[in-house]
Protein backbone atom coordinates (compact mmCIF):
# COMPACT_ATOMS: atom_id res chain seq x y z
CA UNK A 1 0.00 0.00 0.00
CA UNK A 2 1.52 3.36 -1.02
CA UNK A 3 -0.14 5.86 1.05
CA UNK A 4 2.08 8.52 3.33
CA UNK A 5 0.80 10.51 6.38
CA UNK A 6 2.44 13.52 4.56
CA UNK A 7 1.03 16.11 7.79
CA UNK A 8 -0.41 15.81 10.82
CA UNK A 9 -1.68 18.32 13.33
CA UNK A 10 -3.63 18.42 16.66
CA UNK A 11 -5.26 21.19 18.81
CA UNK A 12 -5.20 21.04 22.30
CA UNK A 13 -7.18 19.06 24.36
CA UNK A 14 -9.73 19.85 27.07
CA UNK A 15 -12.75 22.39 28.00
CA UNK A 16 -12.14 24.70 25.51
CA UNK A 17 -14.85 27.04 26.35
CA UNK A 18 -13.29 30.12 24.32
CA UNK A 19 -13.18 27.94 20.67
CA UNK A 20 -15.98 26.96 18.51
CA UNK A 21 -16.59 23.39 16.62
CA UNK A 22 -15.33 24.70 13.80
CA UNK A 23 -12.86 26.95 15.22
CA UNK A 24 -11.29 23.50 16.11
CA UNK A 25 -11.91 22.06 12.49
CA UNK A 26 -10.14 24.73 11.11
CA UNK A 27 -7.21 25.34 13.50
CA UNK A 28 -6.56 21.24 13.04
CA UNK A 29 -7.09 21.25 9.21
CA UNK A 30 -4.88 24.19 8.37
CA UNK A 31 -2.00 22.79 11.20
CA UNK A 32 -1.99 20.00 9.13
CA UNK A 33 -2.26 21.42 5.46
CA UNK A 34 0.98 23.48 7.05
CA UNK A 35 2.59 20.73 8.39
CA UNK A 36 2.55 18.74 5.02
CA UNK A 37 4.09 22.05 3.29
CA UNK A 38 1.24 22.22 0.69
CA UNK A 39 -1.22 24.51 0.03
CA UNK A 40 -4.85 24.72 0.58
CA UNK A 41 -5.74 24.22 -3.05
CA UNK A 42 -3.51 20.92 -2.99
CA UNK A 43 -6.41 18.76 -1.04
CA UNK A 44 -8.85 16.95 -3.63
CA UNK A 45 -11.19 15.71 -1.17
CA UNK A 46 -12.35 15.95 2.72
CA UNK A 47 -13.36 13.53 5.25
CA UNK A 48 -14.65 14.76 8.14
CA UNK A 49 -14.95 12.14 11.61
CA UNK A 50 -17.47 13.41 14.19
CA UNK A 51 -19.82 11.26 16.59
CA UNK A 52 -22.58 13.75 17.53
CA UNK A 53 -22.39 17.69 16.66
CA UNK A 54 -26.10 17.13 16.12
CA UNK A 55 -26.70 16.55 19.95
CA UNK A 56 -24.10 18.54 21.12
CA UNK A 57 -24.20 21.47 18.96
CA UNK A 58 -27.13 21.29 16.68
CA UNK A 59 -24.74 21.08 13.95
CA UNK A 60 -24.83 18.20 11.47
CA UNK A 61 -23.30 19.38 7.94
CA UNK A 62 -19.85 18.93 8.79
CA UNK A 63 -18.30 18.02 5.44
CA UNK A 64 -19.99 21.39 3.79
CA UNK A 65 -18.64 23.62 6.93
CA UNK A 66 -14.71 22.33 6.54
CA UNK A 67 -15.12 22.62 2.85
CA UNK A 68 -16.55 25.95 3.09
CA UNK A 69 -12.73 26.96 4.71
CA UNK A 70 -11.30 26.19 1.27
CA UNK A 71 -11.71 28.55 -1.97
CA UNK A 72 -11.91 25.89 -4.05
CA UNK A 73 -14.72 23.78 -2.20
CA UNK A 74 -13.18 20.30 -2.22
CA UNK A 75 -16.05 17.69 -2.19
CA UNK A 76 -16.55 16.58 1.70
CA UNK A 77 -18.52 14.15 3.83
CA UNK A 78 -19.04 13.10 7.36
CA UNK A 79 -17.78 9.75 8.67
CA UNK A 80 -19.82 8.76 12.23
CA UNK A 81 -19.06 5.49 14.03
CA UNK A 82 -19.17 6.41 17.48
CA UNK A 83 -15.77 6.94 19.44
CA UNK A 84 -14.24 5.09 16.28
CA UNK A 85 -15.54 7.15 13.37
CA UNK A 86 -11.89 9.18 13.82
CA UNK A 87 -10.74 5.49 12.50
CA UNK A 88 -13.42 4.72 10.17
CA UNK A 89 -12.57 8.08 8.35
CA UNK A 90 -9.11 7.43 8.05
CA UNK A 91 -10.19 3.92 6.00
CA UNK A 92 -12.31 6.01 4.11
CA UNK A 93 -10.07 8.07 2.62
CA UNK A 94 -7.77 5.75 2.33
CA UNK A 95 -10.36 3.62 0.01
CA UNK A 96 -10.47 7.12 -1.87
CA UNK A 97 -6.84 7.17 -2.50
CA UNK A 98 -6.43 3.15 -3.10
CA UNK A 99 -9.53 3.47 -5.54
CA UNK A 100 -7.58 6.29 -7.60
CA UNK A 101 -10.05 9.03 -7.18
CA UNK A 102 -7.85 11.25 -5.71
CA UNK A 103 -4.20 11.86 -4.47
CA UNK A 104 -4.50 14.20 -1.45
CA UNK A 105 -6.76 14.69 1.36
CA UNK A 106 -7.65 15.80 4.32
CA UNK A 107 -8.80 13.75 7.55
CA UNK A 108 -10.15 15.80 10.16
CA UNK A 109 -11.60 14.41 13.46
CA UNK A 110 -13.68 16.60 15.82
CA UNK A 111 -16.07 16.65 18.81
CA UNK A 112 -17.14 19.52 21.34
CA UNK A 113 -18.67 18.03 24.14
CA UNK A 114 -18.25 20.34 27.09
CA UNK A 115 -21.05 22.89 26.20
CA UNK A 116 -23.41 20.41 27.58
CA UNK A 117 -23.47 19.65 31.31
CA UNK A 118 -21.80 15.77 32.20
CA UNK A 119 -25.44 14.28 32.31
CA UNK A 120 -26.61 15.64 28.81
CA UNK A 121 -23.11 14.22 27.65
CA UNK A 122 -23.72 10.92 29.13
CA UNK A 123 -27.09 10.58 27.44
CA UNK A 124 -25.29 11.66 24.15
CA UNK A 125 -22.67 9.14 24.66
CA UNK A 126 -25.22 6.56 25.08
CA UNK A 127 -26.35 6.55 21.77
CA UNK A 128 -23.56 4.45 21.11
CA UNK A 129 -24.85 1.83 22.38
CA UNK A 130 -28.63 -0.38 21.79
CA UNK A 131 -30.58 1.84 24.03
CA UNK A 132 -33.49 -0.01 23.18
CA UNK A 133 -31.57 -3.41 25.12
CA UNK A 134 -29.47 -1.15 27.26
CA UNK A 135 -31.59 1.67 28.24
CA UNK A 136 -30.59 2.73 31.64
CA UNK A 137 -26.76 1.73 31.30
CA UNK A 138 -24.33 4.85 30.92
CA UNK A 139 -21.05 3.69 29.28
CA UNK A 140 -18.88 3.60 32.75
CA UNK A 141 -21.86 1.07 33.80
CA UNK A 142 -21.01 -1.10 30.30
CA UNK A 143 -16.89 -1.10 30.85
CA UNK A 144 -17.49 -1.53 34.67
CA UNK A 145 -19.21 -5.11 33.71
CA UNK A 146 -16.14 -5.91 31.54
CA UNK A 147 -13.99 -4.79 34.05
CA UNK A 148 -15.87 -7.51 37.02
CA UNK A 149 -15.62 -9.81 34.12
CA UNK A 150 -12.36 -9.30 33.90
CA UNK A 151 -11.65 -9.75 37.40
CA UNK A 152 -13.58 -12.82 37.64
CA UNK A 153 -12.16 -15.11 35.46
CA UNK A 154 -8.17 -13.75 35.28
CA UNK A 155 -8.00 -12.13 38.52
CA UNK A 156 -7.10 -8.83 37.49
CA UNK A 157 -7.29 -6.19 40.63
CA UNK A 158 -7.80 -2.86 41.24
CA UNK A 159 -4.52 -2.46 41.62
CA UNK A 160 -3.99 -2.87 38.01
CA UNK A 161 -6.77 -1.07 36.66
CA UNK A 162 -5.38 2.00 38.86
CA UNK A 163 -1.89 0.81 37.02
CA UNK A 164 -3.52 1.98 33.70
CA UNK A 165 -4.26 5.35 34.74
CA UNK A 166 -0.79 5.91 36.53
CA UNK A 167 1.15 5.34 33.81
CA UNK A 168 -1.27 7.26 30.87
CA UNK A 169 -1.22 10.63 33.33
CA UNK A 170 2.40 10.14 33.52
CA UNK A 171 2.95 9.47 29.73
CA UNK A 172 0.85 13.21 29.04
CA UNK A 173 2.77 15.03 31.79
CA UNK A 174 4.95 16.50 29.21
CA UNK A 175 2.34 16.49 26.21
CA UNK A 176 1.32 20.07 25.82
CA UNK A 177 -1.43 19.14 23.72
CA UNK A 178 -3.02 17.03 26.75
CA UNK A 179 -6.31 17.76 28.66
CA UNK A 180 -4.14 16.83 31.72
CA UNK A 181 -0.87 17.67 32.90
CA UNK A 182 -1.53 15.92 36.46
CA UNK A 183 0.53 12.88 38.11
CA UNK A 184 -1.63 10.72 40.10
CA UNK A 185 -0.65 7.89 42.63
CA UNK A 186 -1.81 3.66 42.79
CA UNK A 187 -3.97 5.06 45.97
CA UNK A 188 -5.35 8.72 44.09
CA UNK A 189 -6.80 6.48 41.26
CA UNK A 190 -8.00 3.33 43.73
CA UNK A 191 -9.48 5.80 46.15
CA UNK A 192 -11.26 8.27 43.56
CA UNK A 193 -14.95 9.00 43.29
CA UNK A 194 -16.86 5.60 42.38
CA UNK A 195 -18.54 5.86 38.98
CA UNK A 196 -19.80 1.94 38.45
CA UNK A 197 -18.26 -0.28 40.69
CA UNK A 198 -15.30 -0.83 40.18
CA UNK A 199 -14.70 1.83 37.91
CA UNK A 200 -13.80 5.12 39.42
CA UNK A 201 -13.41 8.86 38.22
CA UNK A 202 -10.18 8.45 37.35
CA UNK A 203 -10.48 5.24 35.68
CA UNK A 204 -12.22 7.26 32.95
CA UNK A 205 -11.56 9.33 29.96
CA UNK A 206 -12.80 12.33 30.41
CA UNK A 207 -15.37 14.66 28.25
CA UNK A 208 -12.98 16.45 25.64
CA UNK A 209 -12.99 19.47 23.40
CA UNK A 210 -10.66 18.79 20.49
CA UNK A 211 -9.70 18.10 16.99
CA UNK A 212 -6.87 16.04 15.10
CA UNK A 213 -5.86 16.16 11.14
CA UNK A 214 -4.37 13.81 9.00
CA UNK A 215 -3.23 14.67 5.58
CA UNK A 216 -3.07 11.51 3.60
CA UNK A 217 -1.51 11.06 -0.17
CA UNK A 218 -0.65 8.56 -3.01
CA UNK A 219 1.97 10.64 -4.29
CA UNK A 220 5.62 9.83 -3.91
CA UNK A 221 6.96 12.89 -2.31
CA UNK A 222 10.02 14.52 -3.90
CA UNK A 223 13.78 13.70 -2.13
CA UNK A 224 14.15 14.93 1.57
CA UNK A 225 10.97 14.16 2.62
CA UNK A 226 11.10 10.40 2.52
CA UNK A 227 11.13 10.42 6.81
CA UNK A 228 6.86 10.49 6.50
CA UNK A 229 5.00 7.56 8.04
CA UNK A 230 3.62 5.40 6.12
CA UNK A 231 0.21 3.44 5.80
CA UNK A 232 1.30 -0.22 6.33
CA UNK A 233 -2.43 -1.84 7.05
CA UNK A 234 -5.60 -1.90 8.55
CA UNK A 235 -7.80 -3.92 9.88
CA UNK A 236 -12.01 -3.15 10.12
CA UNK A 237 -14.47 -5.20 11.82
CA UNK A 238 -17.60 -5.22 13.88
CA UNK A 239 -19.51 -7.33 16.66
CA UNK A 240 -22.75 -6.84 18.41
CA UNK A 241 -24.32 -3.34 19.62
CA UNK A 242 -24.69 -5.36 22.88
CA UNK A 243 -22.99 -7.01 25.70
CA UNK A 244 -25.69 -9.40 25.93
CA UNK A 245 -24.97 -10.28 22.39
CA UNK A 246 -21.41 -10.99 23.25
CA UNK A 247 -19.76 -14.84 23.12
CA UNK A 248 -17.47 -13.11 25.75
CA UNK A 249 -17.34 -10.46 28.18
CA UNK A 250 -13.60 -11.10 28.21
CA UNK A 251 -12.40 -9.98 24.95
CA UNK A 252 -13.62 -7.63 22.12
CA UNK A 253 -13.58 -10.19 19.24
CA UNK A 254 -13.97 -7.32 16.69
CA UNK A 255 -10.88 -5.84 18.26
CA UNK A 256 -9.42 -9.44 17.40
CA UNK A 257 -10.45 -9.29 14.09
CA UNK A 258 -9.52 -6.14 12.91
CA UNK A 259 -5.69 -6.74 14.30
CA UNK A 260 -5.52 -10.10 12.58
CA UNK A 261 -6.43 -8.01 9.22
CA UNK A 262 -3.92 -5.66 9.81
CA UNK A 263 -1.16 -7.90 10.72
CA UNK A 264 -1.78 -10.28 7.81
CA UNK A 265 -2.02 -7.29 5.28
CA UNK A 266 1.34 -5.82 7.01
CA UNK A 267 2.67 -8.87 7.28
CA UNK A 268 3.82 -8.57 10.47
CA UNK A 269 2.90 -9.74 14.17
CA UNK A 270 1.88 -8.70 17.36
CA UNK A 271 6.24 -8.69 18.79
CA UNK A 272 7.06 -6.47 15.48
CA UNK A 273 4.98 -3.21 16.68
CA UNK A 274 7.20 -1.06 19.07
CA UNK A 275 4.80 1.59 20.01
CA UNK A 276 1.07 1.35 19.67
CA UNK A 277 -2.02 3.93 20.37
CA UNK A 278 -5.00 2.34 21.50
CA UNK A 279 -8.48 2.60 22.66
CA UNK A 280 -8.07 2.69 26.48
CA UNK A 281 -11.52 5.19 27.20
CA UNK A 282 -11.29 3.22 30.50
CA UNK A 283 -8.65 1.48 32.22
CA UNK A 284 -10.13 -1.95 31.60
CA UNK A 285 -10.14 -1.11 28.46
CA UNK A 286 -6.71 -0.85 28.01
CA UNK A 287 -6.16 -4.07 29.46
CA UNK A 288 -8.54 -5.85 27.10
CA UNK A 289 -6.40 -4.12 24.07
CA UNK A 290 -3.31 -5.31 24.53
CA UNK A 291 -4.52 -8.71 25.18
CA UNK A 292 -6.87 -9.05 21.89
CA UNK A 293 -4.11 -7.46 20.36
CA UNK A 294 -2.12 -9.93 20.75
CA UNK A 295 0.79 -7.98 23.06
CA UNK A 296 -0.09 -9.81 25.98
CA UNK A 297 -1.46 -13.46 26.56
CA UNK A 298 -5.36 -12.72 27.75
CA UNK A 299 -5.37 -12.52 31.44
CA UNK A 300 -2.30 -10.85 31.26
CA UNK A 301 -2.23 -7.33 30.62
CA UNK A 302 -3.53 -6.18 33.95
CA UNK A 303 -0.23 -7.70 35.21
CA UNK A 304 2.12 -6.62 32.96
CA UNK A 305 0.43 -2.75 33.01
CA UNK A 306 1.64 -3.23 36.72
CA UNK A 307 4.78 -4.83 36.03
CA UNK A 308 5.87 -1.72 33.88
CA UNK A 309 5.80 -3.58 30.41
CA UNK A 310 3.69 -1.01 28.74
CA UNK A 311 5.32 1.97 30.11
CA UNK A 312 8.02 4.51 28.41
CA UNK A 313 9.72 4.96 31.49
CA UNK A 314 10.67 1.55 32.38
CA UNK A 315 13.78 -0.25 30.98
CA UNK A 316 11.48 -3.56 31.34
CA UNK A 317 8.96 -1.69 28.87
CA UNK A 318 8.10 -4.83 26.51
CA UNK A 319 5.99 -2.40 24.10
CA UNK A 320 5.19 1.42 24.71
CA UNK A 321 1.30 2.05 25.17
CA UNK A 322 -0.19 5.15 24.88
CA UNK A 323 2.93 7.81 25.00
CA UNK A 324 1.13 11.09 25.08
CA UNK A 325 -1.11 9.70 27.13
CA UNK A 326 -4.15 7.85 25.56
CA UNK A 327 -7.85 8.83 25.49
CA UNK A 328 -7.16 8.86 29.23
CA UNK A 329 -5.48 11.57 30.16
CA UNK A 330 -4.57 13.31 26.79
CA UNK A 331 -7.99 13.27 26.70
CA UNK A 332 -11.14 11.82 24.28
CA UNK A 333 -12.96 13.94 21.96
CA UNK A 334 -14.70 11.22 20.79
CA UNK A 335 -15.01 12.20 16.55
CA UNK A 336 -11.30 13.11 17.25
CA UNK A 337 -9.63 10.15 18.97
CA UNK A 338 -9.20 7.97 16.25
CA UNK A 339 -7.54 10.71 13.85
CA UNK A 340 -5.67 11.89 17.26
CA UNK A 341 -3.50 8.20 17.32
CA UNK A 342 -2.80 8.23 13.68
CA UNK A 343 -1.37 11.66 13.88
CA UNK A 344 0.52 11.43 17.19
CA UNK A 345 2.05 8.11 15.64
CA UNK A 346 3.03 9.60 12.14
CA UNK A 347 5.23 12.17 14.61
CA UNK A 348 6.38 9.49 16.63
CA UNK A 349 7.64 7.64 14.03
CA UNK A 350 9.27 10.98 12.84
CA UNK A 351 10.87 11.70 15.38
CA UNK A 352 11.78 8.83 17.38
CA UNK A 353 14.15 5.52 15.93
CA UNK A 354 11.03 3.12 15.74
CA UNK A 355 9.81 1.37 13.20
CA UNK A 356 6.44 -0.11 13.21
CA UNK A 357 3.53 1.15 15.25
CA UNK A 358 -0.36 0.20 15.99
CA UNK A 359 -3.17 2.88 16.27
CA UNK A 360 -6.39 0.88 17.32
CA UNK A 361 -10.04 2.40 17.98
CA UNK A 362 -13.29 1.54 18.90
CA UNK A 363 -16.70 2.35 18.84
CA UNK A 364 -19.08 1.68 21.78
CA UNK A 365 -18.32 -0.94 24.08
CA UNK A 366 -16.60 -2.96 20.97
CA UNK A 367 -19.18 -2.98 18.39
CA UNK A 368 -16.60 -1.62 16.01
CA UNK A 369 -13.05 -1.83 15.81
CA UNK A 370 -10.40 0.12 13.32
CA UNK A 371 -6.71 -0.89 13.22
CA UNK A 372 -4.02 0.37 11.71
CA UNK A 373 -0.35 -0.40 11.53
CA UNK A 374 2.20 2.38 10.75
CA UNK A 375 5.81 2.21 9.63
CA UNK A 376 8.77 4.46 8.55
N1 LIG B 1 -10.08 11.85 34.54
C1 LIG B 1 -9.43 12.69 35.39
N2 LIG B 1 -10.03 13.78 35.98
C2 LIG B 1 -11.30 14.03 35.65
C3 LIG B 1 -12.04 13.21 34.77
C4 LIG B 1 -11.38 12.10 34.21
N3 LIG B 1 -12.05 11.29 33.38
N4 LIG B 1 -13.28 13.72 34.63
C5 LIG B 1 -13.33 14.82 35.41
N5 LIG B 1 -12.14 15.00 36.02
C6 LIG B 1 -11.80 16.03 36.99
C7 LIG B 1 -12.18 17.41 36.54
O1 LIG B 1 -11.11 18.08 35.90
C8 LIG B 1 -12.54 18.08 37.85
O2 LIG B 1 -11.31 18.42 38.52
P1 LIG B 1 -11.19 19.75 39.40
O3 LIG B 1 -12.22 19.60 40.48
O4 LIG B 1 -9.77 19.73 39.85
O5 LIG B 1 -11.52 20.88 38.43
C9 LIG B 1 -13.18 16.97 38.66
O6 LIG B 1 -12.61 15.74 38.14
C10 LIG B 1 -14.69 16.91 38.58
O7 LIG B 1 -15.04 17.08 37.21
P2 LIG B 1 -16.51 16.99 36.67
O8 LIG B 1 -16.53 17.56 35.27
O9 LIG B 1 -17.47 17.53 37.68
O10 LIG B 1 -16.71 15.42 36.57
P3 LIG B 1 -18.04 14.67 36.25
O11 LIG B 1 -18.44 13.93 37.47
O12 LIG B 1 -19.05 15.58 35.64
O13 LIG B 1 -17.57 13.64 35.11
C11 LIG B 1 -16.99 11.42 34.53
C12 LIG B 1 -16.67 12.62 35.41
C13 LIG B 1 -15.99 10.32 34.83
C14 LIG B 1 -18.40 10.88 34.84
C15 LIG B 1 -16.90 11.86 33.04
O14 LIG B 1 -15.58 12.28 32.79
C16 LIG B 1 -17.27 10.74 32.09
O15 LIG B 1 -18.45 10.45 31.88
N6 LIG B 1 -16.29 10.08 31.46
C17 LIG B 1 -16.54 8.99 30.54
C18 LIG B 1 -16.74 9.52 29.15
C19 LIG B 1 -17.20 8.45 28.20
O16 LIG B 1 -18.03 7.62 28.52
N7 LIG B 1 -16.67 8.47 26.96
C20 LIG B 1 -17.02 7.51 25.96
C21 LIG B 1 -16.28 6.26 26.19
S1 LIG B 1 -16.83 4.91 25.20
Amino acid sequence: MKITVAGHASTNFGELWHKSLSDLLHEASFKAINNANLEEKDIEAIFVANKAAGSFEGQLHLGAMVSELFPHQPPAMRIEGACASGGLAVLAAEYALLAGQYKTVLVVGAEKMTDVSSEESTQVLAGAADLEKERGSTFPGLYALLAQAHMQKFGTTREMLSAVAVKNHLHAFDNEHAHFHKQFTLEQISQSALVADPLRLLDCSPISDGAAAVILTSKSLPTGKKNKAKILAFGHAQDSLTLAGRSSLTELLATKKAASQAYQMAGLKPNDIQVAKVHDCFTIAEILAIEDLGFFKKGEGGRATLAGKTSKNNKNSQIIINPYGGLKACGHPVGATGVKQIAYLAEILESKNYQFALAHNVGGSGATAVVHILGI
